[in-house]
Formats: C-alpha cells, sequence, structure tokens
C-alpha cells in the first residue's frame, strides 16, 4: 500500500501560511494585487480563473479579472499587458494560457514585466531557474517540490525520471530536482526504452498528458510516483497520467488525481504573488 500524498491537505497548510503572511504585509501598509486575464470562452480556462480568484479572496489578496473577447487583437492585449504592467496596486500580472488562435503566447509572456511575471514564463525568469537564482518558480513544479517535502521524499542522489519536456512542467521540474541533487532524466516522445528508463526511478514525475500512460510495469517497487496530468479517461472521467488503480500497490508514495499536484498549483501563485509584492515594495 503505497502513502497517498494529500495535495488537498498540503495546499491547505500553504495557502493557511499565505494569509498570515498577507496579513503581516498588510499591517506594514502592503495589500498584494493579482490581475488574472482571460482572453476568448475556453470553459477549462474560465474555470482555472474562477478558482485563483477564488483563491485570493481567501488569503486577503486584491484580484482583478480582465476578460476579453475571443476577437481581442495582439495590440489590445499588448497594450493590456503594458497597462497592468505600470498599475501601481497590481503586483501579479497572470495571462491564462492557452490564447485564441492568432494571438502570439511568446510576444504577451515577453511583455510582462518579470517582477510581475508570478508564471516565471518570462525568459529573463527561466533563465534566472537555470542558474539557480529565482524570484519566482513555475507553479506546478514548485508545487511539485512541495508535495516531495510533505511526504520526507529524499532527492540528493535519487534517479529522478521526469515524463514530459515542456516549458511549464517538464524543463523546469528537472531544473528544481537537479538543484536538490536528483539525477535527473527527461523523457519525451522520441525516448527509446522509456519502460526500462522510467523503470529506474526512485522519484517519476508524469507530465505527458496522456490518461493512464504510465502503467504499473513502468514504475520500479517503492518508488515515489508524482502525477501532474489532468485527464479524461474513456467514460470521460478526470484522471492522470498514471492508472492509479493498478501503480499504487507498486509505489511506495503516490499522488491521486484529483486532490494531488492540482490544488497545489493555485497554492504556489498565491506565494509568487506575495513574493511579487515585497520585491516591488523592495525595490520603491
Ligand atoms: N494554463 C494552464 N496552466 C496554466 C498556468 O499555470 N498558467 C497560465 N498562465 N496558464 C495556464
Amino acid at each position: 500500500m503505497a502513502k497517498i500524498i494529500d495535495g488537498k491537505a498540503v495546499s491547505a497548510a500553504v495557502r493557511a501560511g499565505a494569509k498570515q503572511e498577507v496579513e503581516a504585509l498588510k499591517a506594514q501598509g502592503i495589500q498584494p494585487g493579482l490581475a488574472v486575464v482571460i482572453v476568448g470562452d475556453d470553459p477549462a480556462s474560465r474555470v482555472y480563473v474562477n478558482n485563483k480568484k477564488k483563491a485570493c479572496a481567501e488569503i486577503g489578496i486584491h484580484s482583478e479579472e480582465y476578460a476579453l473577447p475571443k476577437e481581442t487583437t495582439q495590440e489590445e492585449l499588448l497594450d493590456l499587458v503594458c497597462r497592468l504592467n505600470d498599475k501601481k496596486d497590481i503586483n501579479g500580472i497572470l495571462v491564462q494560457l492557452p490564447l485564441p488562435k492568432g494571438l502570439d503566447e511568446k510576444e504577451v509572456i515577453e511583455t510582462i514585466s518579470p517582477l510581475k511575471d508570478v508564471d516565471a514564463f518570462h525568459p529573463q525568469n527561466v533563465g534566472r531557474i537555470m542558474i539557480g537564482d529565482y524570484h519566482f518558480l513555475p507553479c506546478t513544479p514548485a508545487g511539485v517540490m512541495e508535495l516531495l517535502k510533505s511526504a520526507d521524499v529524499e532527492i540528493c542522489g535519487r534517479d529522478c525520471v521526469v515524463i514530459g519536456r515542456s516549458n511549464i512542467v517538464g524543463k523546469p521540474m528537472a531544473m528544481l530536482l537537479l538543484h536538490q541533487s536528483g539525477t535527473v532524466t527527461i523523457c519525451h516522445s522520441k525516448t527509446q526504452n522509456l519502460k526500462e528508463v522510467c523503470r529506474r526511478a526512485d522519484i517519476l514525475v508524469a507530465a505527458v498528458g496522456i490518461p493512464k500512460f504510465v502503467t504499473a510495469d513502468m514504475v520500479k517497487p517503492g518508488a515515489v510516483v508524482i502525477d501532474v496530468g489532468m485527464d479524461r479517461d474513456e467514460n470521460g472521467k478526470l484522471c492522470g497520467d498514471v492508472d492509479f488503480q493498478n501503480v499504487e500497490p507498486v509505489a511506495s508514495a503516490i499522488t491521486p488525481v484529483p486532490g494531488g499536484v492540482g490544488p497545489m498549483t493555485i497554492a504556489m501563485l498565491m506565494k509568487n504573488t506575495i513574493r511579487a509584492a515585497k520585491l516591488q515594495n523592495e525595490k520603491r
């Protein structure tokens, strides 16, 4: 029986800490603020944005939503980002991705002030993560690190395998494990002998976006398995990248979906917004 790593509980603890930090900042006259920009009417994005606003309200962070129609032009979106860069009561800017077709995500990300980039997607922040001198960590990989810490998982010297090489999860995830002295392998769709590579992992992180991709024969007995996936199975039911039912008996610890990595992402966004408020107040 694997230990089930409870993302809801760890997220609640992180948010409680964040709430206390906000109260301490308010006592110094600093009110952290987050702007969330959503373009178009993607239903999943709408749910994510609502959850982010709810978390802000719970913690005492001022939040502003900018909901733009899907016909918004690149110029209009860049203009909004520039105005938010200059807005004094906004410390963090999050442009919900994916953007509708025709909009250039890369240019939008590069227009966000690096000091307000609470997603840590700006190339300057990505570079800072690479050299281990960062202000912000991307929310999902940072949430995974927090879960590993909560479960007392030793990373130093252990074999860590990350499946997936996205800029948002796979690449920064690998870098954070490396910073903790893990021996890190990144796998992807062209990796040969994927099963054998995964079976070497003491810590296996799945971020592929394919339902139940990680099967029991890919997991070393006693491994820690972290599931970043948010997929739908053949019956339309929410599931992860890991075949939980069959992998759980093999692993020593595992995150469920839902209730694992998902709740951590928003908690880490709250922490980044607080960090942004502190940074911007140091600079004044
Ligand atoms: N879409 C899905 N996840 C994320 C995220 O972490 N940040 C942003 N900006 N968009 C997303």
